[in-house]
């Protein structure tokens, strides 16, 4: 319980080092001035009311989730208790919002091959995120299931998702066949309260059942019982996970925009995107922290990405995100990043401390080619790698930050998730934009039901019935 210690949660602060955003680095081209910042007040200040003035309101009641929970989680906790005790396999079927979350904090927080250690290492049941629905997919999961030992958690907020909504029926029915009327011990739910199929089936089918909060969208819902309870089952501090978040908060409700590190982030990235900067890379320097990206990249282009603002002008704004992983991608998509167009902002994460230290051994004293790396650890490698990619791409003239995490723990993850969450607020702010809609996605979704022939959507078939045949001479 480190997190109730003051001196400890200072010391887990995470840092925002934006120099390389800056014309002294990174040259007076492409580097921002400290003027630039502060002609940027009108902006800034509005953005921070607008945040302010709806935090738990409308689709911010994110913004509460560190604080409204008390029974809650402590129901999490009991229930991620009693499945260690009865199950060896939790598997979520959920999607986007449903899916990132619990999939980002699993790989940050566990060990990173929980699933494949013994039983008596890994102490807490496997996990599995389902979040497409490849058939073949599907297959190879009940392949590896023993079902005695598996419980399912179906989350969808709209529960009307049809990806979930599928697998869900695929499951369910196979339970069903298997276990009759205890078929509901192997599925426990996760939905809106007050709307939405999912709430009506599981009480028709007396599911145990989590709520998503009204005003928590499925990309900020990691917080609440969609991300709460696979990392409790998993073994994770939830009570920690939350400090984290309430601490990220504190900083993020700083007016002062040089010391709040969501406010600005959002300006520096919204002033990018004014210079045409519409790609944001996301390059975690950590295999942990390697689906927090993934996790990001739905976040900002989800949020972000809106063809109208609210004053219903056409804007089409968003910033394309991308995910990477240092050094994995340094042999990879750097090149492009160092030397392509400049339309980037690269954000690096570093760790400053790894859970595990692995020393490079002795060898080869004649090779000294080979021989300069040992007497190192890969600590200081990764570490030397990530400044490398920082100061070359910095001498190449490309806006980039670093935001460092002074180790990968439960309180560090809450705060980046929520650093992350604010920053889209502010930008959206900023934009002037429904950050918390998604009629794009929305659009996929109708016409997905249309294609099924879902009541209610005839309209939408009959127009895409209506739309242009396929020209064969465009396909070869
Ligand atoms: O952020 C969002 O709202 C979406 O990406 C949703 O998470 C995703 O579409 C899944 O929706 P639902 O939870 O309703 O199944």
């Amino acid at each position: 319980m480190n997190y109730k210690n003051v001196a400890w949660r200072k010391q887990m602060e995470l840092k925002l080092d934006y120099n390389n955003m800056m014309k002294e680095y990174v040259g007076e081209k492409e580097g921002f001035s400290t003027k630039d910042i502060s002609n940027s007040k009108k902006i800034v200040a509005d953005a921070f009311d607008i945040v302010k003035r709806n935090r738990g309101k409308g689709m911010m009641g994110w913004t509460e989730l560190p604080y409204n929970q008390k029974e809650i989680v402590a129901d999490i906790i009991a229930t991620a208790k009693d499945i260690k005790k009865k199950f060896d396999n939790f598997v979520v079927l959920g999607i986007g919002g449903s899916a990132l979350g619990p999939i980002a904090v699993f790989q940050a927080l566990c060990h990173l091959r929980h699933n494949e250690l013994p039983k008596s290492k890994r102490k807490f049941p496997k996990l599995y995120v389902e979040d497409n629905v490849d058939p073949e997919r599907m297959v190879a999961l009940l392949d590896v299931l023993d079902l005695d030992k598996t419980i399912f958690n179906v989350v969808t907020k709209s529960g009307a998702t049809s990806e979930t909504m599928a697998q869900y029926l695929i499951i369910m029915d196979i339970l069903k066949k298997r276990y009759g009327d205890k078929a509901k011990d192997h599925m426990i739910a996760t939905t809106s309260e007050s709307k939405g199929n999912l709430i009506k089936i599981a009480k028709q089918e007396n599911l145990k059942t989590f709520y998503i909060p009204d005003g928590v969208g499925g990309r900020f819902s990691e917080l609440c019982p969609v991300g709460l309870l696979p990392a409790a089952v998993v073994g994770i501090d939830i009570k920690e996970l939350l400090a984290g978040a309430a601490y990220m908060d504190k900083l993020c409700k700083v007016k002062d925009v040089k010391k709040n590190p969501a406010l600005i982030s959002a300006l520096l990235e919204y002033l990018a995107m004014k210079r045409g900067k519409n790609i944001s890379v996301m390059m975690p320097y950590a295999d942990s922290l390697k689906y927090i990206a993934d996790w990001y990249c739905q976040l900002w282009g989800e949020s972000l990405g809106k063809a109208v603002d609210n004053d219903g002008n056409e804007v089409f704004v968003g910033q394309t995100p991308v995910k990477a992983l240092g050094v994995t991608d340094q042999h990879s998509q750097v090149q492009l990043y160092r030397e392509g167009p400049f339309d980037k902002v690269i954000t690096l994460i570093g760790v400053e401390n790894y859970r595990k230290t692995v020393d490079i051994s002795d060898g080869y004293a004649d090779i000294p080619d080979v021989s300069f790396l040992c007497g190192h650890t890969m600590n200081e490698l990764i570490t030397a790698e990530r400044k490398a990619t920082e100061y070359a791409l910095t001498t190449a003239h490309r806006l980039n930050y670093t935001i460092t995490l002074p180790e990968v723990n439960a309180f560090t993850i809450g705060e980046l998730l929520y650093l992350f969450e604010m920053e889209t607020a502010f930008c959206g702010a900023m934009l002037n934009i429904d950050t918390f809609n998604q009629p794009g996605v929305e659009g996929g979704k109708n016409a997905t039901y249309a294609l099924f022939g879902r009541k209610g959507y005839e309209k939408t078939k009959a127009e895409m019935d209506a739309a242009p045949a396929k020209n064969q001479d465009y396909i070869c």
